[in-house]
């Protein structure tokens, strides 16, 4: 059994439903998914240990949570190389913030990425369920 990580960053927690929603996805395959609200993470130390991982933040101004932006420095120091990742967010019209996250677990992780990012502008919008479940079992299908 694979063990995922996923971590969200959010501000109205639309984006903590979506982290919710992909670990849902990643037990009905059967596996095991742990959620970490950001500020949960203190060090680099806190991400060693999992398969498969799962990023998101929601987009404000064009760019991702702040905390995201700290977050990723602290995972630059954690041993990701070769796992496999998957990066997600909700977002209103230009959805900058997983796509960004993604490019950067892919590009200085080394990581083994899904094949996109997932955007949802509301994980209540129709499939928007199905789509975040699916997201978690498309990562433990790579471990
Ligand atoms: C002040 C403000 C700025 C925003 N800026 C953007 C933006 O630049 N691009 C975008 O796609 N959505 C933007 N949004 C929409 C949010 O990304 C969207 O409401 C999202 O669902 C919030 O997710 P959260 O509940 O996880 O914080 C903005 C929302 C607010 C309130």
């Amino acid at each position: 059994m694979g063990k995922v990580l996923i971590v969200y960053a959010t501000r109205a927690d639309e984006t903590k439903t979506i982290a919710e929603l992909i670990a849902e996805g990643v037990r009905i395959a059967g596996h095991e998914a742990i959620i970490k609200r950001i500020n949960e993470i203190k060090s680099e130390d806190d991400l060693n240990g999992f398969d498969g991982y799962a990023f998101g933040s929601a987009t404000y101004h064009g760019e991702m949570i702040s905390s995201m932006k700290q977050f990723l420095f602290i995972a630059e120091r954690a041993e990701l190389k070769d796992k496999v990742g998957g990066a997600f967010g909700a977002y209103g019209w230009s959805g900058e913030a997983p796509g960004r996250i993604f490019e950067t677990m892919k590009n200085i992780y080394g990581m083994k990425m899904v094949s996109d990012p997932l955007m949802l502008k509301a994980s209540w919008i129709e499939g928007g369920t199905k789509a975040s479940q699916d997201y978690g079992k498309s990562i433990v299908s790579l471990i």
